[in-house]
């Protein structure tokens, strides 16, 4: 299969990634909007979830992306697999990802992923990770009660940064994790796991207020 050519990497503080979509209507979107839902954020070309979506018929996923060709490549390799359980969207997830969800039902997003974001090495390119306490707020303001965020990555910096980022929202609780808890390996978790190198790995679950 000939894969899209795309920018390596993309600015995403850049205006033209500055855009607001649409709010996404499951019902018009899903076939069956009452499923449960899974988020995949940084979904690149979509391998983990046409997974996802192939194993687990009785959940809906949403992948989201700010490379639109990848996005409109994984929809459509959604539609030759005829997976009604499974959308990808073109969106900046830092800025946009609560505009894009406005009007999901609440008590319908269970489990969110974030795995291997880019860790924009330079302190001058800081601004750019995915990760910020806006972005953990967005999460928390949409996932259910006892929901679970997935992270990991193979930068120790960025994780140690990202980790602290969700630890200090009061409605998380951090659970330590070996292994990751899905049946599917994205492209990069397998990369990764192919050098033998380590990857470090957490999930946060949202609860009642902390004291
Ligand atoms: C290193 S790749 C990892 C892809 C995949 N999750 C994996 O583990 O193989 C990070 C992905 O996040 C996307 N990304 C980066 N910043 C983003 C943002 N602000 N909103 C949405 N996607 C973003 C990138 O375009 C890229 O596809």
């Amino acid at each position: 299969m000939s894969r899209v050519r795309i920018h390596q990497h993309v600015n995403p503080l850049a205006p033209f990634y500055q855009f607001t979509p649409q709010a996404i209507e499951i019902r018009k979107v899903f076939a069956r909007p009452q499923m449960p839902f899974h988020l995949d954020i940084g979904s690149a070309r979509g391998g983990f979830l046409l997974k996802m979506a192939a194993i687990k018929q009785d959940w809906n996923f949403l992948g989201i992306e700010i490379r639109e060709p990848l996005v409109e490549e994984a929809n459509k390799i959604r539609d030759e697999n005829n997976l009604n359980n499974l959308h990808f969207e073109f969106c900046n997830a830092t800025f946009a990802l609560d505009k894009l969800l406005e009007n999901f039902p609440v008590d319908i997003l269970r489990t969110i992923t974030i795995q291997f974001p880019d860790p924009w090495y330079k302190k001058k390119h800081a601004k750019r990770r995915m990760v910020k306490d806006n972005l953990v707020e967005t999460i928390v303001r949409h996932i259910i009660l006892n929901g679970k965020i997935f992270i990991q990555t193979d930068v120790d910096f960025l994780a140690e940064e990202m980790f602290a980022t969700f630890r200090a929202n009061k409605n998380l609780r951090e659970i330590e994790v070996d292994e990751n808890p899905f049946p599917v390996k994205t492209e990069r978790e397998a990369a990764v796991e192919e050098k033998g190198l380590p990857i470090f790995r957490r999930i946060f679950e949202k609860v009642e207020e902390k004291k």
